[in-house]
């Protein structure tokens, strides 16, 4: 009887993993879930997607096993309202129960599962047992700034995951854990993030700051000398953060208000491969020459903003979206400046749909310079 839920953990867990070509390595590496979710939860993201979004599934094939087995597995405690399922005490299973308050949280948990439902408040003695955890997922709660007490982290000494998107919160909360990797606030309501929100947070990767109603980041990503992920779109930034992070791979800018960029602000950058500010106020006058023309570059998102020329870009670029704008002519110089047999553009999808050209204003020679383009829309 015992055995019966471990087989259909174990299952469930291999068919996820199967899938995920990218992630291969840490099945491979030990068959242990517990093992396996440490060296997943070290290995990055790659193209937004969770790797472990497997697990958030695991406890509804549990749990309509576990129920009744919780009391049996003797000396491990678990309050009523949420599920510690006995193959993996350290994990605690509260999700989308209908809670209002938190629960009591036994020592030994690292990964505490929160999320959906309709906590309002986290008050200072709600984390005071829970020195051990590593993941605090709390998305979708009706979390507000004021209901976060102002110590309520500072004893969590090893998180690395908080979840906190989709609440109503108007700030950073106070003295989070300098450890966190991977920080989610997006969709709430902050507006303003200050220096001390994100100092010192060495081993933060992961960054979703997206829709909040941010002006202004300021110096506030100085010392995030780890980040990979930056997601500050959907907020009301006037102009690019001053100092951006050198190990920056994914800067996601859209819907903001910005109309200039400052020179050179991607030099220096040598790990950026994506950069998407479509929806902005950019005008030719706002990008000074060769802001994008850097190697290393994959993907440029410039669509639905009121460029009237098609921007200098390196040769490497691949991906180049510039729809929506007001472009006017077709200038090949951009993608090539010198044009023979070595010299070209790598470029393979290029949008200009929604602009004021047509197919007849792409000159003959861009077969040479275009060479690898198989999609144009214009
Ligand atoms: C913390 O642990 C103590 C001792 O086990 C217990 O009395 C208390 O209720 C716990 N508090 C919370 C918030 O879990
Ligand atoms: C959170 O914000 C939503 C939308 O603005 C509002 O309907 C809800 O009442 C707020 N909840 C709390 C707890 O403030
Ligand atoms: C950052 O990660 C390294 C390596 O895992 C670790 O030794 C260090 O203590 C971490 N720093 C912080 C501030 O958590
Ligand atoms: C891009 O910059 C390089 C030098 O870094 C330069 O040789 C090239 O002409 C530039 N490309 C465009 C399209 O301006
Ligand atoms: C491009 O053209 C320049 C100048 O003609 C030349 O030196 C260089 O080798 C060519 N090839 C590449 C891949 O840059």
């Amino acid at each position: 009887m015992v055995s019966f839920p471990e087989r259909a953990g174990t299952r469930t867990s291999k068919a996820r993993l199967s899938d995920q070509t990218p992630e291969k390595n840490c099945v491979k590496m030990n068959p242990r879930l517990e093992a396996v979710l440490l060296l997943c939860a070290l290995l990055p993201l790659s193209n937004g997607q969770d790797p472990l979004g497997w697990l958030f599934h695991r406890h509804y094939y549990q749990e309509q096993y576990l129920g009744s087995l919780q009391a049996a597995a003797t000396g491990v405690t678990c309050p009523d309202e949420c599920d510690c399922p006995p193959t993996f005490p350290i994990a605690m299973y509260c999700d989308g129960r209908g809670l209002t308050a938190m629960p009591s949280i036994p020592s030994r948990i690292k990964y505490l599962y929160l999320q959906n439902n309709a906590i309002t408040a986290l008050p200072d003695s709600a984390l005071v047992n829970a020195t051990n955890l590593v993941w605090l997922f709390l998305h979708h709660n009706q979390l507000t700034s004021d209901a976060i007490g102002q110590e309520v982290f500072l004893k969590l000494e090893g998180l690395e995951r908080l979840y906190l998107q989709h609440n109503n919160l108007s700030r950073i909360p106070p003295s989070l854990p300098r450890t966190l990797r991977d920080l989610r606030i997006n969709h709430n309501k902050i507006e303003k993030i200050t220096p001390a929100d994100l100092e010192g947070m060495v081993n933060l990767t992961f960054l979703h700051l997206q829709d909040n109603a941010i002006t202004d980041l300021g110096t506030s990503l100085k010392s995030l000398r780890s980040l990979t992920l930056l997601d500050i779109s959907g907020n009301k930034m006037t102009k690019v953060p001053d100092a951006l992070p050198e190990h920056l791979h994914q800067f996601y800018l859209e819907s903001n208000d910005i109309n200039t960029l400052p020179e050179d602000f991607l030099r220096g950058l040598a790990q950026l491969q994506y950069v998407r500010m479509a929806h902005n106020q950019l005008t030719d006058k706002g990008i000074p020459p060769n802001t994008f023309n850097v190697t290393g570059l994959v993907e440029l998102d410039l669509s639905y903003n009121k460029l009237e020329r098609i921007p200098s870009v390196s040769t490497t670029l691949k991906h180049l979206y510039l729809q929506a704008n007001q472009i006017k002519e077709f200038t090949l110089g951009s993608f090539c400046s010198i044009m023979d047999v070595t010299n070209f553009s790598k470029l393979q999808t290029l949008r200009l749909e929604g602009n004021e050209i047509s197919r007849e204003d792409i000159p003959s020679e861009s077969a040479l310079c275009l060479r690898q383009a198989f999609s144009i829309d214009i």
